[in-house]
């Protein structure tokens, strides 16, 4: 599964498109790498001094070295260009997205009630998401993951997170393949060779990304995947019978769901874990205990971000996207111990592991929680 295959739920993107597409990744992959590496330095040589002489020692935590880094120069000057270029990029898929908008509710229409349709959506006209993902969205996404729909056939959520989410994933280096549910399957082919689950979870699929990935790898599996929004779960639908996999998608909360006891042999999130509180985190921790059938196994997977380990300086500088990037819940998850919290939903604490994988595309790694029976 190569990321960045085409379908028809994908806005239509013309030679302008592209070319500022083009510009923003190559921006970003600058405010990534060559400009951001010069944060440490910007950090000692401009913003511990000042932080020393104004308060008359170097900062000692996280929150001090936050303040050094804003009386650094260099600091301010990529943090503001880091900022725009996250805008910028919402701009540069926003063009395509609406010129073709009609076009891609019309397919989603269509694949929605297609006698050859292969998965199934279930909305719930009654659900009320959580008000933390309306209003201005996470990571800047435009009209939020949950936006306003009273024609009740929009797809904008998940049309902006396929689009945005491809150019933000490509301009951090991360590469072509949808590397998350990839690392996964890797590890379960090492940990567990040759086992077929039978049915599988995706909680907090998103655009369904992940979910596809692993209905194409468990062709004989049942493959269901939740998520908050119409919008988001519309596109989803229509994106994965567009690529030919059946996955069922549901909107539901991952920390209620409304799924029988031990339902799922392999339940798996991607990326979930940074956007939820701490409160929900825990929840969906005993949701996944719950869920699981004997002998099945639960893999959350997330950002290589964890505070543990991290200087304060360290943390000060990833601690970035929580106050320019509107991620609510980063620093929920960058000080949280999810392995422990696992156990503390009734996983047996020896059968909890934590560890972090090689990307299955691109440099880097993920972290991964896994427990099983
Ligand atoms: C970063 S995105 C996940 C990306 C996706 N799994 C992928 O692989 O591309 C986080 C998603 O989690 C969803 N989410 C947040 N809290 C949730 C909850 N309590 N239940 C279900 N989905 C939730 C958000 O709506 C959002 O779509």
């Amino acid at each position: 599964m190569v990321y960045h295959l085409t379908h028809d739920m994908l806005a239509r993107q013309n030679g302008e498109d592209s070319a500022r597409a083009r510009f923003v990744l190559a921006l970003k992959r600058q405010v990534a790498g060559p400009l951001r590496s010069g944060n440490g330095l910007a950090y000692r040589t401009e913003g511990v001094p000042a932080f020393a002489a104004a308060q008359g020692a170097a900062p000692a935590n996280r929150a001090e070295a936050l303040e050094a880094f804003s009386m650094s120069r260099f600091w301010r000057y990529w943090s503001a260009i880091n900022r725009s270029s996250q805008e910028l990029m919402w701009t540069a898929v926003a063009e395509p997205i609406y010129r073709d908008q009609v076009r891609l509710e019309a397919e989603a229409q269509r694949r929605m009630v297609a006698p050859t349709r292969k998965g199934g959506l279930h909305l719930d006209p009654d659900f009320e998401p959580d008000p933390a993902y309306t209003g201005v969205g996470i990571h800047l996404q435009p009209h939020s993951y949950v936006p306003e729909d009273p024609q009740g056939r929009d797809v904008l959520a998940g049309a902006y997170y396929e689009m945005g989410g491809r150019l933000y994933s490509m301009g951090q280096g991360i590469g072509a393949r949808e590397s998350k549910a990839g690392s996964v399957l890797d590890f379960l082919a090492e940990d567990r060779p040759g086992w077929m689950p039978k049915r599988v979870l995706d909680m907090g699929c998103s655009a369904g990304g992940a979910s596809v990935v692993y209905a194409e790898e468990f062709p004989e599996a049942e493959v269901h995947a939740i998520d908050l929004g119409s919008s988001m779960l519309r596109y989803a639908f229509a994106r994965a019978e567009c690529l030919g996999h059946p996955v069922h998608f549901h909107q539901m909360d991952a920390t209620r769901t409304s799924f029988p006891d031990g339902r799922f042999d392999l339940v798996v999130s991607h990326n979930l874990l940074h956007e939820i509180s701490s409160d929900g985190r825990r929840a969906v921790a005993r949701e996944s205990r719950r869920l699981l059938a004997p002998g099945g196994i639960v893999v959350h997977q997330d950002i290589d971000l964890l505070f543990a380990h991290k200087t304060p300086w360290q943390q000060a500088e990833r601690a970035w996207d929580r106050y320019h990037n509107h991620e609510l819940f980063w620093l929920d998850y960058a000080e949280c111990d999810f392995g422990k919290e696992l156990a503390e939903a009734g996983f047996i604490p020896e059968r909890v592991r934590t560890a972090k994988v090689r990307r299955s595309a691109g440099p880097g790694k993920w972290q991964i929680f896994v427990a099983d029976d």
